[in-house]
C-alpha cells in the first residue's frame, strides 16, 4: 500500500489524524488528509466548550464541518470527547449541586452523542480522569468532587443509550507504561466495569511521547488491556522530534495485538501540532513526508 490508511486497512485497522475545522480551507492540508488517513478525530470541535458554551445552548458549526468532511471523503469519525475537566466552560465548573451536575452531564452526552448517532465509530466518553503520580486514583475535578467516582460509570451508561452503535472508550495519557500507577488505575477501572457489565468497549492510549518514544512495556500494556475484553486504540500519537524508531515501535506494538484496532496521530504537519516546536508529526511544515512517515508505512 502507498498510504497510511490503506496500509493499516491491510490488517483491518484504521490510521487516523486529528483535524482542525479551521484548516479545512488549506488545500495542502486537505490533500494530505484525504489521501493518507481513513479516520478523523476533531481536535477541539466536539469538546464541551465548543459544543455547549452555555447551559443547554448547543453550537455544532465547527463539529459539523468536520463530520461533513469525514462523510464526504468516506472517512471514519472518532468522537472526542464528552466528559473532560479541561476545555470545560466555567458554568459547568461552578456547579456544586449533584443532581444539577448529573442532569447537566447526562444532557450534554445525550445531545452531543445524539447529534452524531450512527456516525461515530468510537467515542472518548471520559477523558483524562486519572491523576498523575503514584496514587492510581481519580484526579480532582468538578465531576469527581461533586458526583463522586461513579461519574465515569454514569457517563458510559448514558453514552450507550445516546449512541448504541458507537464503541465507548476511556481515553488518557501517561497510561502507556505498564509499571505506572496511573496505568494500573485505568486497568482496574476497566476490569471492574467488565465484571459488573458497565458498558465499555475500548481504551484510548493517547501516546504523547518524548523523544525516547514509547516505554519498553508499551506492548505489554496494550496486550493486558485488550485481554480484559476491550479494544485498544492509539488515539493521539505524537513523538518529540519524530524519531523513526519510536514511531515504528509504537505501530508495531499495536499490530502485535489483535484487539489494537487503530492508530491516530495528533495532527498532520508539524505546523499543525499542539507541540509544534517539537516537530513530532509525520509531515513537515511544507507537507513533505518525513523519515518517520516512511518508517510507519513500512511497519504497517
Ligand atoms: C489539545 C489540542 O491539540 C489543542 O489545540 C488545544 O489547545 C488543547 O487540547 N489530550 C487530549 C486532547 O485529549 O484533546 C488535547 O488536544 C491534547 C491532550
Amino acid at each position: 500500500a502507498t498510504t497510511l490508511g490503506a496500509a493499516a486497512a491491510q490488517s483491518g485497522r484504521y490510521f487516523g489524524t486529528a483535524v482542525a475545522a479551521g484548516r479545512l480551507g488549506d488545500s495542502q492540508y486537505t490533500t494530505i488528509l484525504n489521501r493518507e488517513f481513513n479516520s478523523i478525530t476533531a481536535e477541539n470541535e466536539m469538546k464541551w466548550d465548543a459544543t455547549e458554551p452555555s447551559r443547554n445552548t448547543f453550537t455544532f458549526g465547527s463539529a459539523d464541518r468536520i463530520a461533513n468532511h469525514a462523510r464526504g471523503q468516506n472517512k471514519q469519525l472518532r468522537g472526542h470527547t464528552l466528559v473532560w475537566h479541561q476545555q470545560l466552560p466555567d458554568w459547568v465548573k461552578a456547579i456544586r449541586d449533584a443532581n444539577t451536575l448529573r442532569s447537566v452531564m447526562n444532557n450534554h452526552i445525550n445531545v452531543v452523542a445524539g447529534r452524531y448517532r450512527g456516525q461515530i465509530h468510537s467515542w472518548d466518553v471520559v477523558n483524562e480522569a486519572f491523576a498523575d503520580g503514584n496514587s492510581g486514583q481519580l484526579r480532582s475535578s468538578v465531576f469527581r468532587d461533586v458526583l463522586g467516582t461513579g461519574f465515569i460509570e454514569e457517563a458510559f451508561r448514558t453514552a450507550r443509550t445516546a449512541d448504541p452503535a458507537a464503541k465507548l472508550c476511556y481515553n488518557d495519557y501517561n497510561i502507556e507504561d505498564w509499571n505506572a500507577a496511573k496505568t494500573q488505575g485505568v486497568y482496574n477501572l476497566v476490569r471492574d466495569f467488565k465484571s459488573r457489565g458497565v458498558p465499555i468497549d475500548c481504551v484510548g492510549l493517547q501516546a504523547h511521547f518524548g523523544s525516547g518514544g514509547p516505554p519498553s512495556t508499551f506492548q505489554t500494556t496494550v496486550a493486558n488491556l485488550a485481554a480484559l475484553g476491550v479494544d485498544v486504540q492509539i488515539t493521539e500519537l505524537d513523538i518529540a522530534q519524530a524519531p523513526s524508531s519510536g514511531y515504528a515501535n509504537s505501530v508495531r506494538a499495536c499490530l502485535n495485538v489483535p484487539r489494537c484496532t487503530g492508530i491516530t496521530t495528533w495532527g498532520i504537519r508539524d505546523s499543525d501540532s499542539w507541540r509544534s516546536s517539537e516537530n513530532p508529526l509525520l509531515f513537515d511544515r511544507s507537507g513533505n513526508k518525513k523519515a518517520a512517515y516512511e518508517s510507519v508505512l513500512a511497519t504497517l
